[in-house]
């Protein structure tokens, strides 16, 4: 997903001094990543049997929604097994020379992480196969009739991939990632605990149920989490003397529009198209995208999958659903509730 996506409710000005605040609050070791406890358990053990046996990692892929910390754990296993990192992205290697030129500067035991893994070319794919599998790069010198097919050794690397979208990820290429890690949606004291120390970094003071307002509207995930503590760390400056309690938190999400349960106002400009222009689904995502003009990438992966996990949407085969919990939420009448009202009866002819 782009970067506009990612920080989209977030003014031009601010976006510079929240970068440097994000980098500031990424957690370095494992030991401070907080929640994804099964995950971080299954990662320590890979980290330090691999260690042991003076062993590059095997490959690795964090799949989820975006803003669940699939980045910042590939720096942290990087930290933890003391290697370099190359950074890059799916859309960035264009071409299988901008592999080759990576792959063939790479150490012993580096580390390359594929952001948006699932967005490789087909061509650049191919060269990462045997070079996954083998550590061998296969690349064809010179032209014509006298081009050579030439075999160079590369040093054993790791490859951790990210994704948002598991299902767009080729066979072949995910069957070479040895350990793949899914990651859910955060619970509610983990995010807790994650923006209470956001605001120790940041040297906001904060009341307990304060953090605990803004984990709750934070749709479990910790960049949203964070995004909001510096929202309403400008709020508590101009209104409160910097202080966040509960109610300046209170305060401070309602006049952003973010409800009780997190939904902000795409969120909502989905459901209710769904629910009013297409009688509550089923309706195809690319036409709910027309109707609300938002890209379809951005719905599906900012929007649906937290509209997923609290079961306000349902994805069948003919189309997006809204789901009586989403009606009652939103405050429409659900279908088959005429308040009372006598339906309008089909005419007879
Ligand atoms: N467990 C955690 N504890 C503390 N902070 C976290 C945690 N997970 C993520 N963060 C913070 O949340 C922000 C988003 O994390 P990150 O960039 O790693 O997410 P991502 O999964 O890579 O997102 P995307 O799919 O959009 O690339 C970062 O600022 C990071 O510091
Ligand atoms: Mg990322």
């Amino acid at each position: 997903m782009s970067e506009a996506n990612k920080e989209r409710t977030i003014a031009p000005h601010q976006k510079q001094e929240d970068k440097k605040l994000a980098e500031l609050l990424r957690p370095q070791r494992l030991g401070d990543f907080t929640g994804q406890e099964k995950l971080k358990t299954n990662l320590s053990i890979l980290i330090e049997a691999a260690k042991a046996r003076h062993e590059p990692l095997d490959h690795i892929l964090f799949h989820g929604p975006p803003g669940l910390g699939k980045t910042t754990l590939a720096h942290i296993v990087a930290n933890e097994m003391s290697v370099n990192v190359r950074i890059t992205a799916g859309p960035a290697i264009e071409r299988a020379g901008d592999l080759a030129a990576i792959l063939t500067n790479l150490r012993a035991g580096d580390i390359l992480f594929i952001d948006e893994v699932h967005r490789l070319g087909r061509a650049v794919e191919e060269i990462l196969y045997p070079a996954m599998e083998d550590f061998v790069l296969d690349i064809v010198v010179g032209k014509g009739p006298g081009a050579k097919n030439v075999r160079l050794k590369l040093p054993r690397f790791t490859v951790i991939g990210a994704t948002t979208r598991l299902a767009l990820i080729t066979a072949p290429l995910r069957a070479r990632f040895g350990a793949q890690y899914r990651m859910d949606f955060y619970e509610i004291e983990a995010v807790a605990s994650i923006v209470t120390r956001g605001a120790r970094v940041l040297q906001v003071p904060i009341d307990e149920d304060g953090a605990m307002e803004i984990a709750r509207r934070a749709r479990g995930t910790p960049r949203v989490a964070l995004r909001l503590l510096r929202r309403v760390r400008d709020y508590a400056q101009v209104r409160a003397e910097g202080h966040i309690t509960q109610t300046i938190a209170q305060e401070a999400l309602n006049l952003l529009e973010i409800d009780l349960l997190g939904l902000d106002d795409l969120d909502r400009r989905v459901l209710a198209s769904i629910v009013e222009k297409f009688s509550g689904g089923p309706v195809g995502l690319e036409t709910i995208a027309a109707s609300i003009s938002e890209e379809a990438d951005t719905i599906m992966d900012v929007v649906e999958p937290y509209l997923l996990q609290l079961g306000f949407l349902e994805r069948t085969a003919r189309g997006r659903v809204a789901t009586i919990h989403a009606y009652k939420h939103l405050n429409f009448t659900p279908p088959g509730q005429n308040n009372g009202e006598i339906p309008p009866q089909p005419r007879l002819l």
